[in-house]
């Protein structure tokens, strides 16, 4: 049965949320067959998939494209996708538009979108219209520039005070989770005491409600931003190496393909 955004609320304080990120239908299929609770079409896909050097480049049709993939795939977790840059920021209404296209034309079951109290306009209409939505707060990749790179943000009380105080922002605006990125764990914990939304960490310590990872850093593919936090339960990018580099030999020396593998 389809997990809901009503039962991922009703995890708070009970039972750790586990979410991971995927951007095609392989991986997504595993990711419901493990048993994750979210399943989320991070616009990290410009970085991990497609080789920019940013998420800023990602298009609205990226990411419809992708999360169609990961929706096929899924049965059982939640599905939640990533508003690119530049698709919500300027208005409720632009907000409406494209997070409805993650929706119908993606199938995702709900959308995340990063940014603070500025934000809380977007979260309430689209909440109002029907339209589940995570925030992100803390190192949100969109405003790396900004926010001086890939750094820990909300060190210095008042910027932890701020992170806080927006958080609770988009708490009253409807969010159903919330994305906490690059914090110090001490104020993912305070504000994982503070809402009574579910917070998942990322580079946020132990004490939030649920983790999520990027899937292709928890698989141990190289990729442009190797950060500290990230655990690595397996090394892909070694073992593709090794399988490409066997296959490279046998056909070279004309082992493959052996009389077995092929038509009389
Ligand atoms: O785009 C993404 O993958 C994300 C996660 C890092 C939370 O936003």
């Amino acid at each position: 049965m389809k997990l809901t955004v009503k039962a991922v609320l009703e995890k708070k304080g009970k039972e750790k949320i586990a979410a991971l990120t995927a951007y095609d239908f392989p991986f997504a299929r595993i990711l419901d067959e493990v048993g994750l609770d979210i399943v989320l079409v991070g616009d990290s896909l410009g970085m991990v998939l497609l080789g920019y050097d940013s998420t800023l480049p990602v298009t609205m049709r990226e990411m419809i494209h992708h999360t169609k993939a990961v929706s096929r795939a899924v049965k059982r977790s939640l599905v939640v996708s990533d508003m690119p840059f530049g698709t919500y920021q300027a208005s409720a209404e632009q907000a409406l538009r494209n997070a409805r296209r993650l929706i119908q034309e993606g199938g995702a079951d709900a959308v995340k979108l990063e940014g603070g109290g500025p934000r809380a306009k977007q979260v309430k209409v689209l909440v109002e219209a029907g339209i589940p939505v995570m925030g992100h707060l803390g190192m949100t990749p969109q405003s790396a520039t900004q926010l001086g790179g890939y750094k820990v943000q909300g060190r210095e009380e008042e910027a932890a005070k701020e992170i806080l105080e927006d958080a609770q922002r988009l708490e009253e605006a409807g969010i159903f989770s919330l994305v906490l990125e690059c914090v110090p764990s001490q104020l993912a914990e305070r504000i994982t005491q503070k809402i009574s939304c579910p917070t998942i960490g990322i580079g946020a310590g132990p004490k939030t409600d649920g983790q999520i990872l990027v899937l292709h850093d928890l698989l141990g593919f190289k990729g442009k931003v190797e950060p500290r936090f990230v655990r690595r339960y397996a090394d892909f990018e070694t073992e593709a190496q090794k399988a490409f580099s066997r296959y490279l030999k046998d056909v070279r020396s004309g082992s493959f393909p052996a009389l077995k593998e092929s038509f009389e």
